[in-house]
Parts: C-alpha cells; structure tokens; sequence
C-alpha cells in the first residue's frame, strides 16, 4: 500500500500544529533518491540528510570528514523525489561555527533542496540559530548525544544522566526553542529527561535513543534496516526489515509503530 495519496506535503508550520494535535512524527535519514522515493510513498513525514553519512555511505568513523559539498550533493539527489516528506539537512562539522558561516552552508542546502537544515548544540549556536532564523531559514536544534563533538565527549555515551547535566540539557532545550529553532532532536537521553523537555517547549522533539514519550522518533537509515555499519549497535536500534519483509514495509512497520507510540519501548530506551 502506498500512503501516497492520502498525505499533503509537510511544511514547517505544520509540524508545531502536528505536536499541538498529539500527532507522532516519522523521520528516518535517507541520503540517495532510490531509498528517498520509498521513504517518501509509504508515509514517512521527515526526511533527514544526516552528517551520518559520513559513517554509513563513507566509511569514516565520526562525521568530523563530512563537507558542505557533500551535503549538499546528497540533499540534491533526495531532494529530487520527495513528494510529501519534509526535508532536513545537516550543517556538518564546523560549517556552523559563524553565523556567516552557517548562512553560506544553509544557503548552499536550501538551494540543494532542504526545507530546513540541523545543527547541533546550544551556547554559541544559539547565536546562529537566531541568526539563520531570523533570515528565513528554519532550523532543527540536535541536543544530548552531539557526534560532532565526539572528541569532546570521549565517545557516543548518553546524555544527561547527572542532575546537572540533565538541568542543562533542559535549559538548552529551552534555549534552543527560545532562539527560534522549529524542531529538536533529543539523541541519547534518557527516557524521563526526554519526556520533561517535550513538556517544556512548544516545538516537536524528534528522540533518537531518547525514548517514546517525545513528539516524533528518527532512526538512522542502516540502522532501521539492520545493515552492518561497522559499529556497535545501540540499544536503541531496532532491525525493521527483519518485521517488515521488505523495504517498502519496513518503513510502513516504523512509520505506524512511532505513529502508534509503540515503538520505542523500553528495550529500546535508556531509564
Ligand atoms: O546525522 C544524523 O543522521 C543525525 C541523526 C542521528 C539524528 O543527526
């Protein structure tokens, strides 16, 4: 079955309208126009062009490699067959470290086709968030697990375990919402943090690995289909080919699990 025709193109007012009426947002990574056109006819409505790409199509180990070109090559190729889907793309590694610098990159993937772009972090980014709004341009904050900041961070860990990291993490949603960001990508958080900041802010929290009680769920692309990228697989991955038989009815299974609110349960969480 496709869903094709029963769903208006997403735009950005209607995704704070989808978290107004309860309504769960799908998202999963895509970053070529074969999977980008089955993501987009079996209903789901956020497609990110994720720096992951770095690590699932390139082979590195971080995203730290990614350039702007080559986000904006692999927005362009998703960006052709999307019908209904609303496209995110990623500002890589150090694109954002200006605000000018993140306008030219931002600029770059609205031209390749991206209907937003995400980048990850709070404190100076809350700068660029304001600035890139306030020129247009629709933003996705990414908090919690920020890969880019893998060196930093000593590794992929969850997030906000301690009091006052998760207090932070709280203030930086809020922060993040305040600065004029439309979405927020909450990545490997724990399920109880996740649910307070969903509470806090009036825009749509999309978790990965942040448990079922945020607005919408994004999976990387591999992962959902449970291809083997190299690295381990977080706990919060769940192979939906091996349910869905096929692509086409993997992305159904996920689309209708996260719409549902049953996936992710909590053997896919963190407490
Ligand atoms: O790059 C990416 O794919 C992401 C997701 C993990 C949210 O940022």
């Amino acid at each position: 079955m496709s869903v094709h025709a029963e769903q208006k193109p997403w735009t950005v007012p209607a995704l704070a309208e989808a978290k107004r009426q309860g309504r769960r947002l799908a998202m999963l990574t895509c970053y070529d126009a074969g999977f980008a056109r089955t993501l987009d006819r079996n209903g789901v409505d956020l497609v990110l062009v994720g720096d992951s790409l770095g690590m699932v199509v390139q082979g590195h180990d971080s995203t730290l490699p990614v350039t702007v070109a080559d986000m904006a090559y692999h927005t362009a190729a998703v960006a052709r067959v999307l019908r209904q889907a609303l496209l995110v793309a990623d500002l890589p590694f150090q694109a954002d470290a200006t605000p000018e610098r993140a306008l030219d990159a931002a600029v770059a993937l609205l031209r390749a086709g991206a209907q937003m772009v995400k980048l990850e972090g709070a404190g100076p980014k809350l700068e660029v968030i304001r600035f890139l709004t306030e020129r247009d341009i629709p933003v996705c904050a990414h908090l919690g697990l920020t890969p880019q900041s893998v060196l930093k961070l000593g590794g992929f860990k969850v997030q906000g375990r301690e009091e006052a990291a998760a207090a932070r993490l709280l203030e930086d949603a809020r922060a993040v919402a305040a600065a004029g960001a439309s979405l927020l990508v909450l990545e490997c958080v724990p399920t109880g943090l996740a649910q307070k900041i969903t509470a806090a802010v009036d825009i749509p929290t999309i978790g990965i690995g942040a448990g079922p009680h945020c607005d919408g769920q994004v999976l990387v692309l591999h992962d959902f289909l449970g291809l083997d990228s190299g690295h381990r697989r977080p706990r919060f991955v769940k192979d939906f080919l091996a349910e869905g038989g096929s692509v086409a009815g993997a992305v159904r299974a996920y689309v209708e699990a996260v719409h549902n609110g049953t996936f992710p349960d909590a053997g896919h969480a963190y407490a």
